[in-house]
């Protein structure tokens, strides 16, 4: 298997709604649509890290069914609205809320002493009175759009606009992205499925396992913290649409770096490593394949983690491959984030 890593350097990376939402680590399509010929034809494929959905979005491109799990409401959200294929009478229901939310973004700037201010909330209770409730796609769709703005925000010497143009300039443009996406998937392909929940405790479908691939990229150890970061950058509420998970446990979290001895994380990584895959592992069919992509931080290598976590398992290790940031760009090997990364292929037997 050659090495199929890459993050970034693809003009795909803006096709169709790929990373529309500039929430960090949306992975490159090309790679993601090279790890899903690894995974047998036919039959549903999921990521249970989706993030902002990426792999959603190719799986759909396939015609393929999808399913995605995210421990961040804000993630669960985006990809949501990045992966949505709505029906014509929502599409317009889309279009004409997004007019009167300008409106009425529009009335309150023409009142306020400084124009200039974003008014992040008032539209958001705007939008909560209008539109149709969560699970509404509609709904989170609006979201999206002021989250996005909220996310996108200069600094106030350099907002020359006010919300209810940014908001009108956003939706357009991620309107015109979902007809783009709407296009690319063939008919009949069923709508996402995307949820909020923890990797190391996915509920286990009560028939028989039957899913063909598990496409993803689980977080690195100790790199990011992706739901505090998510958290502080999200006010718009779109995070909120996703529910709320309770006790579950971020993987391989900065915080748990810092907090944790290097023993300690280890250990914890390790275990995390064996639930999620036990977790693939049961809803799998035989046969079905995990194509992942991994990179090693804080002196874990993360192919051996999973190595030795599908040690007595039926998941079997059927070809990996390896690249360091200098096969990629000689120079990166004197960055503080200089990384190996794995692109790794496992098989239920
Ligand atoms: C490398 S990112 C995946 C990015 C994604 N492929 C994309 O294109 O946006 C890893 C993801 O794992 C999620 N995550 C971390 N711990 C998790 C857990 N226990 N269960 C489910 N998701 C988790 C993070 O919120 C993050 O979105």
């Amino acid at each position: 298997m050659s090495a199929i890593t890459a993050w970034r350097g693809s003009g795909l990376q803006n096709e169709l709604t790929h990373g529309f939402h500039p929430r960090i680590a949306a992975m490159n399509p090309q790679t993601i649509q090279s790890l899903l010929s690894l995974v047998p034809a036919g039959g549903g494929v999921k990521d249970i890290f989706c993030g902002a959905g990426a792999v959603g979005i190719e799986v759909l491109r396939d015609g393929r069914e999808f399913s995605g799990v995210d421990i961040s409401g804000l993630a669960v959200g985006i990809a949501r609205a990045q992966t949505w294929l709505p029906a014509a009478d929502e599409l317009a229901l889309f279009r004409g809320l997004t007019v009167e939310a300008v409106a009425f973004a529009a009335e309150g700037e023409a009142t306020q002493a400084d124009p200039s201010a974003l008014d992040i909330a008032g539209l958001r209770e705007f939008l909560l009175r209008v539109a149709p409730p969560a699970p509404s796609l509609v709904l989170n769709a609006l979201l999206f759009v002021l989250s996005y703005v909220e996310h996108d925000v200069f600094p106030t010497w350099r907002r020359f606009h006010p919300l209810s143009h940014r908001f009108e300039k956003v939706a357009a443009r991620y309107s015109a992205k979902l007809g783009e996406l709407r296009s690319a998937v063939p008919a009949g392909t069923k709508a996402a499925e995307i949820h909020l929940g923890d990797a190391q405790r996915l509920s286990a479908s009560l028939s028989a396992p039957s899913l063909a691939g598990v496409v993803t990229s689980p977080p690195y150890p100790g790199v990011y913290d992706y739901v505090e970061t998510d958290v502080l950058q999200c006010t718009a509420g779109l995070a909120e649409l996703a529910g709320d998970l309770g006790a579950a446990e971020e993987i391989g979290s900065k915080k748990q770096r810092e907090e944790l001895s290097e023993d300690g994380f280890r250990g914890r990584w390790q275990a995390q490593t064996v639930a999620w895959l036990a977790a693939c592992e049961a809803e799998l069919r035989v046969g079905g394949r995990i194509a992942m992509l991994i990179g090693d931080n804080a002196g874990i290598d993360s192919k051996a983690s999973v190595e030795e976590a599908i040690r007595g398992s039926s998941l079997e290790l059927v070809a990996s491959a390896t690249v360091g940031e200098d096969a990629r760009r000689p120079w990166a090997k004197h960055k503080r984030n200089y990384r190996i990364e794995h692109t790794i292929l496992l098989e239920k037997r």
